[in-house]
């Protein structure tokens, strides 16, 4: 069977994001398990806030390129931060443009998690996600989940999870995806 391509994604921009280091442990885990692996950055990105009157001119640049990169790949990794009980604006935005035309998103499989400074590690924010992206037809695993709570003391200066039980759960919710996607690319 071909290699399984997966697009990793944080939903935070800031360069010392605790999402952005969940995510490349969990690129790491996929990489392990055999997948082609890529990222897109959406600071690098630079989206534009989703607007009818850009999309009505023809999609901008920024657009086209997360378009294609979702549309080349199998399975999406997305870390997503947790901002006022739900998920940053600059993740919902990319899922918006996503959306439009043909959704890029349809029929994909996703892996989400999240880590956030509270106790509660984007236990409000992810049932949110998981909503946008059942809209727009993305296979999510029910479980297992993965909230990484009190996100500025979880990390170690190399950028591992201090607890190691929370990361063999992020190998197991990124392995578990990719046997899935796997079994379905099968079909
Ligand atoms: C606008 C905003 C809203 C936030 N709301 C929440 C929240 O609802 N729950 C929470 O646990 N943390 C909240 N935080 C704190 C974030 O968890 C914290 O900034 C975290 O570091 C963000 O993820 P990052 O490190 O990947 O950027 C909020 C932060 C911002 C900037």
């Amino acid at each position: 069977m071909e290699r399984l391509n997966v697009l990793a994604l944080s939903g935070s921009l800031r360069t010392d994001s605790y999402n952005r280091k969940a995510l490349q442990i969990a690129k790491r885990f996929a990489s392990e398990w055999g997948a082609n692996v890529t990222e897109v950055d959406l600071r690098e990105l630079d989206l534009p806030i989703y607007d009818g009157d850009i999309e009505a001119k023809g999609f901008p640049e920024s657009v086209l390129k997360i378009k294609s990169a979702v549309e080349a790949v199998e399975v999406l990794l997305i870390a997503s931060p947790e901002y006022n009980h739900s998920i940053s604006g600059a993740l919902k935005n990319a899922i918006d443009w996503l959306s439009r035309g043909d959704n890029s998103l349809n029929g994909k499989i996703a892996a989400v998690f999240g880590a956030s400074a509270g106790g509660f590690g984007t236990v409000r924010a992810q049932p949110h996600l998981r909503q946008i992206l059942e809209a727009l037809n993305v296979l999510i695993l029910p479980q297992p989940q993965l909230f990484i709570k009190t996100a500025h003391e979880a990390f170690d200066s190399d950028g591992s999870l201090k607890d190691k039980k929370t990361e063999e759960r992020l190998k197991k919710l990124v392995h578990q995806t990719l046997e899935i996607a796997s079994k379905l690319a099968q079909k």
